[in-house]
């Protein structure tokens, strides 16, 4: 792993570690904000901050940068109160893609966050296959059952077990090509 790749997994440890997370806003562009600049910060330039350059992955692109800053506030006010709005929430999030690069990590957990606050459970991420996860989410743009079913069939109750949030940032990271899982 690379130096700023580790240190951000350091980061990403330490956020949970120190209880910090659970004091960022909720389902907010600024709690995704804040959790982007705590897992960057020192690493990217850009830590926090929204693009302004456009960005594209595949055969898609993100939202156009010109109206990016619309596109968040109507999206942190969609509604949060069930697991499909939540889950339409975080789609829409990954379609904006608002940082120039780790939005997968950060995204993660700011979804985790909302999931906790609201329905009491999180993804346990570590039984979540990277591959299926990737085309789930390659997918998710058009129609967004397919990451709705993969994370509803991964659901945990252990909101607070050290071992399966660690284990989950863990594969967050695999997810993005950063460290060798086990
Ligand atoms: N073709 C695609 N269409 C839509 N979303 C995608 C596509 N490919 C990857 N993604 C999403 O983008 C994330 C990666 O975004 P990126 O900004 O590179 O984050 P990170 O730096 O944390 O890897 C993936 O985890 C996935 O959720
Ligand atoms: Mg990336």
């Amino acid at each position: 792993m690379q130096h700023i790749d580790k240190q951000s997994l350091h980061n990403a440890y330490r956020l949970f570690e120190t209880g910090d997370v659970d004091t960022f806003a909720i389902g907010t562009t600024k709690g995704l904000q804040q959790i982007h600049h705590y897992l960057f910060q020192g690493l990217y330039d850009f830590a926090g901050e929204i693009r302004i350059n456009n960005i594209a992955k595949g055969n898609f692109r993100f939202a156009n940068s010109l109206y990016l800053n619309e596109i968040l506030v109507k999206i942190e006010q969609m509604p949060e109160e069930t697991f499909e709005e939540i889950i339409a929430k975080y789609v829409e999030m990954n379609i904006a893609h608002p940082f120039m690069e780790g939005n997968g990590r950060a995204m993660r957990i700011w979804l985790d966050m909302i999931l906790k606050t609201r329905l009491k459970q999180v993804v346990n991420w570590q039984l979540v296959d990277k591959v299926l996860y990737l085309q789930a989410m390659e997918r998710s743009p058009v129609n967004d059952l397919e990451i709705r079913t993969l994370l509803l069939a991964n659901l945990t109750e252990q909101i607070n077990n050290r071992e399966i949030i660690f284990k989950g940032i863990e594969q967050s990271y695999y997810y993005e090509g950063y460290g060798n899982k086990n």
